[in-house]
């Protein structure tokens, strides 16, 4: 499903090489951890991977077509139909209640707004924040926060699902929650690809790769989670 072919990143002016000639195929309906040293490139990948960010040479293509990275507008308009994204810091806008931190995504691609609605209380419900629809996201603990951001991501029923250390400011009984909840996700026509430090987190994925010196090494597939 995404394809990295001899995919490299560099900052030629600090003479950084920090992607080196991935190849790689992640495929459709698995779930992928990355781990790997701090500094190794993992968020560096992971912004390539949901075209926020551009390699320096190489290829990505999803589902067999290349992207062109110069291509902003289709881009952006692909993003927003086809990956969600959860980073480690929730990013919710702080000035919109967890309903419309979710509604706004959803209002990006769908024009009849009742429906939209309808849909991000539907999903916040199923997620069990039916009594936090009205909170700012000052008024909601770490976990509840991530989880919003979690519907946010997935409103638009994405089939790739990007997270940066999704768990990276959560204690461990929320972090287990939170993955728990993301290993649901799973489905045939998605792929999931996390980065964490946590090897247990880690350890739930169908694949584990390591990023390490510019590469992906040590992936060992397993069939189930
Ligand atoms: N704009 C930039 N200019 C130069 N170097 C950069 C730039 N952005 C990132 N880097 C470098 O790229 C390297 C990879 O960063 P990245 O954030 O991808 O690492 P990471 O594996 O996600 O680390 P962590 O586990 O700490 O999140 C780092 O050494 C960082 O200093
Ligand atoms: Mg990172």
């Amino acid at each position: 499903m995404i394809k990295l072919v001899n995919l490299s990143k560099n900052y030629s002016d600090k003479n950084l090489h920090i992607l080196k000639k991935i190849n790689y195929t992640f495929k459709k309906g698995k779930i992928y951890s990355i781990v790997g040293p701090s500094g190794t490139g993992k968020s560096t990948l992971l912004n390539i991977m949901s075209l926020i960010d551009k390699p320096s040479k190489g290829e990505l293509n999803i589902n067999k077509i290349k992207i062109n990275f110069n291509d902003k507008i289709k881009n952006d308009t692909y993003r927003a139909r086809q990956i969600g994204i959860i980073y480690q810091d929730n990013n919710l806008l702080k000035d919109f209640t967890a309903l419309e931190n979710v509604l706004i995504a959803r209002l990006t691609i769908e024009d009849n707004e009742n429906r939209a609605l309808i849909d991000s209380k539907k999903i916040l419900k199923k997620i069990g924040l039916a009594k936090r629809l009205s909170h700012y996201p000052n008024e909601l603990s770490g976990g509840e926060s991530q989880r919003v951001a979690i519907c946010r991501a997935i409103i638009n029923s994405p089939n790739i699902l990007l997270a940066d250390e999704p768990t990276g400011s959560l204690d461990q009984k929320n972090a287990k929650e939170i993955f728990k909840l993301l290993i649901k996700l799973k489905n045939k026509n998605r792929v999931i690809i996390f980065a964490t430090h946590n090897l247990y987190f880690a350890n739930m994925a169908d694949c584990k790769l390591k990023l390490i010196n510019g590469n992906i090494k040590n992936h060992n597939e397993r069939n189930a989670i």
